[in-house]
């Protein structure tokens, strides 16, 4: 190999880089001629094959033909990208003018708005937040509960049973009671138990076969009547306005002894009122009482040391009196129409 066969070298290599069309043709043509089997890697080796005398004037030319050959080759590659570029801006113009779309935003379940106001209300009255199983045993949901096999009250909860004997969906957030007072073994307690309940209803604008509620216990010494009062009232302040007047009326729930149920007085200003409240003025937001001694006693705690007292709330029911929502199978139907006023 001499000079001279570099140079034909360059020329054929020039020729064939005029033809190469676009950026890929280009970056193969450099593999052809630069890549490690490249023809001017070839060249190069043929060094050590020349006679000593025209090593010097092979080597300069082999390097001058690799440096013209490097310029031509980026500035045909130069070009072919711009070309490409002003092809792609005519074919395809792009109007950088138009206004952006707006990505659209989610935003809280209206159950998960008011549970989370009602877990706010109680963190600051000093409750700690407990979860328990959705998936219960018979025992958990009726039995500790002071309800034994057949007894009457189980009929208050229509009840969904699974194929496994004795394990039923929790019919009520009760059964966490007993979870609460195992898990704090004879400590005080002061929690509430939030989650979806399930129920084996016929679903209709005033039943669901699912929804949440909200449980409290608080079990220590002295705890009375007056604690369960006080609390509610507070709450129910926080939740429904600083005027709200608090009504106790007595009432049954296995678990409890005495058992309650608290009314609330609804806003004379609001123009539902006559209507939410039947024409009372008085709003159901709750079933409540002291802890039955029994219950204490599935939980591990002794009647004689210590009391407590116990209530369940509807969070949904709350939600859908403030809002005055008549329909409860709006909150899981998925219409973006109800879900996006909250
Ligand atoms: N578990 C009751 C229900 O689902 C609600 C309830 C009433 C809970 C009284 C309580 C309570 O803790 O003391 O209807």
């Amino acid at each position: 190999m001499a000079t001279d066969d570099l140079r034909r070298l360059e020329a054929q290599a020039l020729e064939q880089l005029q033809q190469c069309s676009d950026e890929a043709a280009l970056r193969a043509w450099n593999t052809h001629y630069f890549g490690d089997n490249g023809l001017m890697k070839a060249a190069f080796g043929k060094l050590k094959e020349i006679p000593k005398e025209q090593k010097a004037a092979f080597g300069a030319e082999a390097n001058r033909v690799k440096a013209a050959l490097t310029e031509a080759y980026e500035k045909a590659l130069a070009a072919a990208k711009e070309r490409a570029l002003q092809i792609s801006l005519t074919t395809n113009p792009l109007d950088v003018t138009l206004p952006g779309r707006m990505p659209r935003r989610g935003r809280l379940h209206p159950a998960t708005q008011i549970l989370r106001q009602i877990y706010a209300i109680f963190a600051d009255l000093g409750f700690q937040i407990y979860r328990t199983r959705e998936v219960e045993t018979d025992a958990m949901n009726f039995e500790y509960l002071n309800m034994p096999a057949h007894h009457p009250a189980r009929d208050m909860w229509d009840t969904f049973f699974t194929t496994t004997p004795n394990v039923v969906l929790r019919t009520h957030t009760s059964p966490g009671q007993i979870h609460v007072m195992r898990a704090a073994a004879g400590r005080p307690i002061r929690v509430i138990l939030p989650g979806m309940c399930y129920r084996n209803e016929a679903i209709s604008t005033r039943s669901e076969i699912q929804f949440y509620q909200v449980e409290g216990l608080v079990v220590g010494e002295g705890v009375t009547m007056a604690d369960l009062k006080g609390t509610i009232t507070a709450f129910a302040r926080r939740m429904f306005g600083p005027d709200r007047q608090v009504r106790i009326r007595s009432s049954y729930f296995p678990f409890t002894e005495p058992s309650i149920e608290v009314d609330i007085d609804w806003p004379h200003d609001d123009p539902n009122r006559d209507r939410l409240t039947k024409g009372t003025g008085w709003l159901e937001i709750l079933g409540a009482g002291m802890v039955h001694p029994n219950v204490l006693r599935a939980g591990g705690y002794d009647p004689q040391k210590v009391t407590g007292f116990a209530f369940g709330m509807g969070p949904q029911r709350m939600l859908m009196l403030q809002h005055a929502i008549d329909d409860i199978r709006l909150f899981w139907q998925n219409d973006l129409r109800f879900l996006q006023q909250f």
